[in-house]
């Protein structure tokens, strides 16, 4: 991995605001922004439904030859799989649990991780998803983990699917949080979890405007986005902010 190209991460469970805050901080920052989720949710579309009870070796067979890449910077950098760009058609809450499944493989999570690691090596990048700132770019030197209650989650969630036009059943929609949830903090590789350099912020009574102050200042207070290119900073353990 080039260490020299600066990274920071933002990891946490669905619907905490991801995707959203590394989108803004991307912009802030004037960096390219990565959804690892988009990525595991186009390799589950592409793959199709019990994908993950393949025989591991055919799965890893299947991704080998995937490229992804990431066009523009800020809000308006994109992710392109094969060279073409991934669309909305990956964000149904159904996909979301067809790459929650498809994320328990580990040789899938190996493949994703070794792209992930070469988009790191092409421009700075906010990573966003569940095992950025744990595995794939441990050396992060901003890392920032975000949580929110399930309920606060789940309306948000349902927000964000509502805005798309797209019908929303509550009930389900929690369940599917909560399952997905479960998947992804139990599973044996790569479990949703805070790196011990991660500062943890309990997003559920902040807005998106909030968190990001909340980031940015942290980045600030420890040598500001300079400091980022120029690699001097060393964070302290994981704090809790809320
Ligand atoms: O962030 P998201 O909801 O788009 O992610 C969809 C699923 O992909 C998530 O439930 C688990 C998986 N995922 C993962 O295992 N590791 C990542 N870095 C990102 C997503």
């Amino acid at each position: 991995m080039n260490a020299r190209l600066p990274v920071v991460t933002l990891d946490g469970p669905a619907g905490v605001g991801k995707t959203t805050l590394a989108r803004h901080m991307a912009e802030s920052l004037a960096w390219a922004y990565l959804d690892t989720g988009a990525m595991f949710r186009c390799l589950a579309l592409k793959l199709g439904p019990d994908a993950e009870l393949l025989p591991e070796a055919d799965l890893r067979d299947r991704c080998a030859g995937w490229t992804f890449s990431i066009m523009g910077k800020g809000r308006a950098a994109a992710l392109y799989c094969n060279g073409r760009p991934v669309g909305d058609e990956v964000r149904a809450e159904e996909v979301g649990m067809l790459a929650a499944r498809i994320a328990t493989v580990p040789a899938v999570r190996e493949v994703l991780k070794t792209a992930q690691r070469k988009m790191g090596e092409a421009a700075p990048l906010v990573a966003e998803g569940r095992d950025m700132g744990l595995v794939v770019f441990p050396d992060a030197k901003f890392k920032f983990f975000l949580d929110a209650a399930s309920e606060v989650r789940a309306k948000r969630r349902r927000r964000e699917l509502e805005q798309r036009g797209e019908q929303v059943d509550p009930a389900l929609l929690t369940e599917q949080i909560l399952r997905r949830d479960d998947m992804d903090r139990n599973r044996v590789t790569a479990p949703l979890r805070p790196a011990e350099d991660a500062l943890l912020v309990d997003t559920s009574r902040l807005n998106i405007d909030e968190v990001l102050a909340v980031m940015l200042r942290h980045i600030d207070e420890h040598g500001g986005a300079r400091s980022l290119s120029e690699g001097t900073i060393m964070l302290n353990k994981a704090k809790q902010h809320g």
